[in-house]
C-alpha cells in the first residue's frame, strides 16, 4: 500500500503583523505544499497570497452573541482549509476542555474544515505509567463517529518538548504514534495520519520526518522564518515525502 504523503503545518501563533507578513512572502514561494496558519487578523492577507491555508483556533458556537469569537464557517469563508484545535496553549491559558475541543471539532467538520487536533503529555503525566491511554482517552472522548481520514490530522506535541528546544526522541514519538494509531484503527476504523510538533528545526526535521509513524510536522517557533521553513519543506521533498 502507498504510504500517504507527509504534511507540513506551520503555527505562526500569536506572531507577525501585515508588514512582516509581507516580507515573509516576498521569499516564500506561492505553491509551496506547507499549511500555514497565521493569527486571525493575517488571513485574509494571507489567502490572497498563498493557497494551503488554516486558523488557530474556532469557536465552540456556530454563529451569534458570542463576542470576540470567530465561527468555523467564517474561517472557511476566508479561505481556510484547516483549524488547528485543542493546542495545549488554548488548553492551559484559555481553560479549553474536552467538551469544548468536542463542539469545535463538530463546528470544524459542519463547516467542512480538515481540523488539526493537538494532543500531548506533561511532564506529569508522562511519569504515570499509563500515561499513552490518558493521552488517547482524551483524544478519543473529542472525535466523533462523523470523523475519518478526510476531515482529521492528529498532531502529537508534548507540552515538554513545545518552545522548550527539548525534542522527544524518535522512540518516544514512534511509542505515542503507535499507540494512537492501533486505537483510532479499532475505535473508528481509519489509519489516522499523526504530524509531531515540539521543538521541530532545521536539525532535527530530517530525523522526525523519516520516521514512518510520523505523517509530518507541525512547526511553531522554526517556521517564522520562511527560509527555514522552506528548507525543512524541500528536506521533506527530498525524502520524498511531502504532499
Ligand atoms: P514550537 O511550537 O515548534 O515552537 O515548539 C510547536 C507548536 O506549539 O505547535
Amino acid at each position: 500500500m502507498k504510504e500517504s504523503k507527509k504534511l507540513i503545518v506551520a503555527n505562526w501563533k500569536m506572531n507577525k503583523n501585515l508588514a512582516s507578513a509581507k516580507i515573509f512572502f516576498e521569499s516564500f514561494p506561492p505553491s509551496s505544499p506547507a499549511v500555514i496558519c497565521p493569527p486571525f487578523t493575517l488571513l485574509e492577507y494571507v489567502s490572497k497570497a498563498y493557497n494551503k491555508l488554516g486558523a488557530q483556533d474556532c469557536s465552540q458556537f456556530s454563529q451569534g452573541a458570542h463576542t470576540g469569537d470567530v465561527s468555523a464557517a467564517m474561517i472557511k469563508d476566508i479561505g481556510c482549509n484547516y483549524v488547528i484545535l485543542g493546542h495545549s496553549e488554548r488548553r492551559q491559558y484559555h481553560k479549553e476542555s474536552t467538551d469544548i475541543i468536542k463542539k469545535k471539532i463538530i463546528n470544524a467538520h459542519e463547516a467542512g474544515l480538515i481540523v488539526i487536533l493537538c494532543f500531548g503529555e506533561s511532564l506529569d503525566t508522562r511519569e504515570t505509567k499509563d500515561y499513552k491511554q490518558i493521552l488517547c482517552d482524551d483524544v478519543i472522548n473529542c472525535v466523533t463517529e462523523a470523523t475519518s481520514n478526510a476531515n482529521i490530522v492528529f498532531a502529537y506535541e508534548p507540552l515538554w518538548a513545545i518552545g522548550t528546544g527539548k525534542t522527544a526522541s524518535p522512540e518516544e514519538i514512534a511509542e505515542v504514534h503507535e499507540f494512537l494509531s492501533e486505537k483510532i484503527v479499532s475505535r473508528f476504523a481509519f489509519l489516522p495520519k499523526i504530524l509531531y510538533g515540539g521543538s521541530v528545526n532545521l536539525d532535527n526535521a530530517e530525523s522526525i520526518l523519516k520516521m514512518k509513524s510520523v505523517g509530518g510536522l507541525l512547526i511553531g517557533g522554526a517556521s517564522l522564518d520562511p527560509n527555514t521553513l522552506y528548507k525543512i519543506i524541500k528536506i521533506s521533498e527530498r525524502e520524498n515525502l511531502c504532499s
